[in-house]
């Protein structure tokens, strides 16, 4: 594609002594491999019709060149690419790392993911940070970013101090030990609700209660640390058995409790150098009216009159943190939408405090369902959360339900984590998703599932070729392998594109687009039983095409089955 451009670039140069950019792009209509609306764009500075613009650029294309080109109106030039050369330049290209490269050049980015907050069970609220995170994680990483992962547990604030008054009036050991996290996530809900009722009579000794316990952790009170450290142990054991469902994993889990101390200090060393400001009550707040306007009247508050330091507090202190000991360039917060101006105001505080790693709030929209009623909202059951021990059993069996009957109990584990996972990134993680069983599952549609099918049919076929011998693949004309062939080529720039925006639905819609294309292909065209030279060009490309599809999947944290 570049050739082609340069070739156009230059001969309109020199027909017309201006600077050209040609941008080539699909041809989906004219019939050719690649258009682009150059002459369209130079009518108006030439002061000719874009017909003959476009007729004087392609009579001038070397006869020699690789590619063909015709014009259609109102002044499209359409260039039809002969295959073989398509397929030698994928040859020159290709390696085992396809679609990697090092443009990064071994630069450091801390990635911020599933960071859940340990009172409650595992949740669909952080499914998308897992999946969204882990993507940035592969994404960097073929793009040659050294990664560092950490989870940033909600184990301290408010709801620690929930779970202890919680616990200690509502339930005991026993219970806990029965329970678990769901006897915690129990208590917590309760014990919310207690809270409310309290406060919708203007009273405040339970809440009280819970700033003493608060307290009483941040200065390392024996009880309060052993409370804590008792409901961490049972929510941090539950945590990692969902994650190793999810298949998903971090380098680090630094919680909000590990920051509390030096958040302590570190607002208390900004408050006193006159950074941050101690209101009169005592408490501490960052005033950033002059960065926004938008925060005029909203300062960031740090530290409270009663003394226990905040969310913001404790980011500060990682932050703080990370720069001391991993130095990262980058860091990434894969939150939802909801704390976008949050993390404004923080990312505008760390600017202020002299931190020097470029932040970014990947944020992406909800899970939302239609319930019975027709009527569309965040996805939740009767009972309130859905939680990912419940979501992930049911995508099992529908899984089952799926697959063939003798597919392992592994592959139907892929299958649903595909459907799953999949549906993260079907559109533009900003917007809210809409996820239904059916539509997730569907072996016809934009799903997870029919990708992995199509892995699966073309594993098979290169399983039963893997005897055959095969030789160069230039030796054939491949005139119906354009199309793959021409995906194929396109996964590098979309990969290193996807570490600049961010986009991974386009690498979903990528994984789609091939495995429909391979579908077609495979449908029109005989693999195994095509005379030599067909056969073994048409494997080795089938195995390029498995290996970027594989690629591709491994980017959405998704994995082929064997068999489904
Ligand atoms: N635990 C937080 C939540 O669930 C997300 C933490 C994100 N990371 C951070 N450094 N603030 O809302």
């Amino acid at each position: 594609m570049e050739k082609i451009s340069s070739i156009l670039n230059a001969i309109i140069k020199q027909k017309f002594a201006v600077g050209a950019r040609v941008r080539l792009s699909e041809n989906s209509k004219g019939g050719g491999d690649y258009a682009t609306p150059i002459a369209m764009e130079l009518a108006k500075e030439l002061g000719k019709k874009p017909l003959e613009i476009a007729e004087e650029i392609i009579a001038e294309i070397p006869v020699d060149a690789s590619f063909t080109a015709s014009v259609s109106a109102p002044g499209f030039i359409n260039i039809v690419i002969n295959g073989a050369d398509l397929a030698r330049e994928l040859d020159q290209k290709w390696s085992a790392k396809y679609g990697a490269n090092d443009s990064a050049d071994g630069k450091l980015a801390l990635l911020d993911f599933p960071s859940p907050n340990v009172a409650k069970p595992f949740s669909v609220g952080h499914l998308r940070s897992g999946n969204q995170g882990w993507a940035a994680k592969q994404v960097l990483e073929r793009n040659g970013w050294r990664v560092i992962t950490d989870s940033h547990l909600g184990d301290s604030g408010t709801p620690f101090g929930i779970w202890a008054v919680g616990f200690l009036k509502l339930s005991n050991d026993q219970k806990l030990a029965e329970g678990g996290v769901y006897e915690l996530g129990d208590v917590y809900i309760k014990t919310r609700k207690l809270l409310k009722e309290e406060a919708d009579l203007g009273k405040t000794e339970l809440a009280d209660e819970v700033q003493v316990w608060l307290k009483k952790l941040e200065a390392n009170d024996p009880e309060a640390v052993a409370l804590s450290d008792k409901f961490t142990e049972i929510s941090l054991k539950h945590l990692h058995d969902i994650m190793a469902r999810l298949k998903l994993s971090t380098d680090y889990e630094l919680g909000e409790r590990f920051f509390l101390q030096s958040a302590k200090e570190l607002v208390t060393k900004y408050a006193e150098s006159g950074v941050f400001k101690r209101n009169d009550d005592g408490s501490v707040i960052c005033e950033l009216d002059d960065v926004a306007k938008k925060f005029k009247d909203t300062p960031l508050l740090l530290e409270k009159s009663n003394g226990t330091v905040l969310y913001a507090a404790t980011d500060l202190a990682t932050a703080t943190y990370r720069e001391k000991e991993f130095g990262p360039d980058l860091v990434i917060f894969s939150v939802g939408a909801e704390q976008k101006f949050y993390f404004e105001q923080l990312f505008a505080m760390l600017a202020r405090i002299g931190i020097k790693a470029k932040n970014i709030h990947m944020y992406f929209g909800t899970i939302d369902q239609v319930d019975e009623d027709g009527k569309r909202g965040k996805m939740s059951s009767r009972k309130g959360v859905i939680l990912m021990e419940e979501l992930l059993d049911r995508a099992e069996e529908k899984a089952r339900s799926v697959a063939k009957e003798n597919v392992s109990g592994e592959d139907v584990k892929k299958i649903a984590l595909g459907a799953i996972k999949f549906s993260d990134f079907m559109a533009d993680k900003k917007t809210n998703i809409l996820f239904d069983w059916d539509t997730i599952f569907s072996l016809t549609g934009f799903s997870g599932p029919y990708v992995q099918y199509a892995g699966v049919r073309m594993k098979k076929i290169l399983d039963k070729g893997a005897d055959f011998e095969r030789v160069g693949s230039s030796a054939y004309d491949f005139a119906a392998e354009k199309p793959l062939i021409k995906l194929l080529l396109a996964y590098p720039d979309l990969v290193q594109g996807a570490a600049n925006d961010l986009g991974f639905h386009k690498i979903a819609n990528f994984a789609f687009k091939l495995a429909g294309e391979f579908n077609k292909y495979y449908e029109s065209t005989p693999i195994l039983n095509a005379g030599p030279a067909e056969k073994s060009a048409r494997l080795i490309l089938l195995a390029k095409t498995h290996q970027v599809l594989e690629d591709a999947l491994a980017i959405l944290g998704i994995e082929l089955p064997a068999s489904m």
